[in-house]
């Protein structure tokens, strides 16, 4: 039984998980109500949120798993990258529940999760695979030769995919975050309505800043009353273009790594036009695609644990080594 725990930005989550990917819970509390009046994630309130959720989240999750506290053979939890003083949260609680209990402690790389939530029961996606990773903060194409090795082979030169779908929402005023309203949305527009630049950048790199600057003058152009009339058409137009970006980069990207097999995972992987517009993709289960603590448990299965107390001096990082 692993007890995975993860805290990296503004969601406070904990899962239980077998050995062999089995997830027995998954609670995800998020914060984004808290967040939503500011547009976006603050950091020292997202720290104290966490202060305040961690302990009834991993109980919530160790109940409906139907397991004590004592049947926990390890703890798995993330430490980087993320916002550091969220990181520390679940990372300290981490260490006092495995030292009080004399368990293992496995550290887990953020993004190693996201890849792994590709590793659960009952249907693991076996490696190698190219696989694109795009959530808030990554926008990553990987070659992954095995859950415990990979390579990166893209990455994003300015704002994430997740990003650019947050920040054409708040364009748009819609809510925060923005990408799943934008997706709902974008159901009812025309793709076709506005043409915007998809940025094409050397190699296997993405560039996302143009998009939301050329949304912004168009939505400037538009004028208030004409953009809300429209909004639907921009959000359609909006994500077709951030789409296209996604799916070509990534299919190039098979000739980079040589493994035909693809797959997506990241919060931008719940995207029903990116996962129309991939047919022959694996996608990261519905509920594994935006942060949760199922696929670090996940991720933990790959890595070696920490004997008990040698991860007491254990540091979160904030950023991608
Ligand atoms: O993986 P995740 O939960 O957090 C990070 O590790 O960053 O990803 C969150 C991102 C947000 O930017 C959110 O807008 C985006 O995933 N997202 C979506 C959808 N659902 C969540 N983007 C597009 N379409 C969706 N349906
Ligand atoms: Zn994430």
């Amino acid at each position: 039984m692993i007890l995975g725990i993860e805290t990296s930005c503004d969601e406070t989550a904990a899962a239980v998980l077998t050995a062999d990917g089995v997830i027995l819970s998954s609670i995800v509390s998020s914060q984004a109500d808290l967040h939503a009046r500011y547009g976006g994630v603050v950091p020292e309130v997202a720290s104290r949120r966490h202060l305040e959720l961690v302990a009834p989240v991993v109980r919530e999750a160790l109940s409906e798993a139907g397991i004590a506290l004592d049947e926990v053979e390890r703890v798995a939890v993330t430490q980087g990258p993320g916002l550091v003083g969220a990181l520390l949260v679940g990372l300290s609680f981490a260490k006092a529940l495995a030292w009080a209990r004399s368990l293992p402690l496995v550290p887990t790389d953020h993004l190693a999760g996201h890849v792994a939530s590709l590793a659960v029961a009952p249907d693991p996606l076996e490696p190698p695979f190219t696989c694109l990773l795009a959530s808030g903060g990554h926008t990553l194409l990987l070659a992954v030769r095995a859950y415990d090795d990979f390579e990166r082979v893209g990455t994003t030169l300015d704002d994430a995919a997740g990003e650019a779908f947050d920040k054409g929402a708040r364009l748009l005023g819609l809510g925060y975050p923005g990408g799943a309203e934008i997706d709902r949305l974008a159901r009812e527009g025309d793709p076709e309505a506005f043409a915007f630049p998809v940025a094409r950048v050397p190699g296997l790199d993405f560039s996302f800043s143009g998009l939301k600057t050329a949304l912004l003058y168009t939505v400037r152009e538009l004028g208030e009353a004409e953009t809300a009339a429209r909004r639907a058409d921009l959000a359609a137009s909006y994500q077709r273009a951030i789409v296209r970006a996604l799916v070509e980069r990534l299919r190039r990207a098979v000739d980079e790594t040589g493994f035909e097999r693809i797959a997506v995972v990241g919060g931008v992987a719940a995207n029903s036009e990116l996962r129309a517009a991939l047919p022959e993709a694996r996608f990261a289960p519905l509920a594994l695609c935006t942060d949760n603590a199922a696929m670090i448990a996940s991720a933990a299965r790959f890595h070696a644990a920490i004997p008990c107390p040698e991860y007491l001096a254990l540091d979160a990082y904030a950023s991608l080594a």
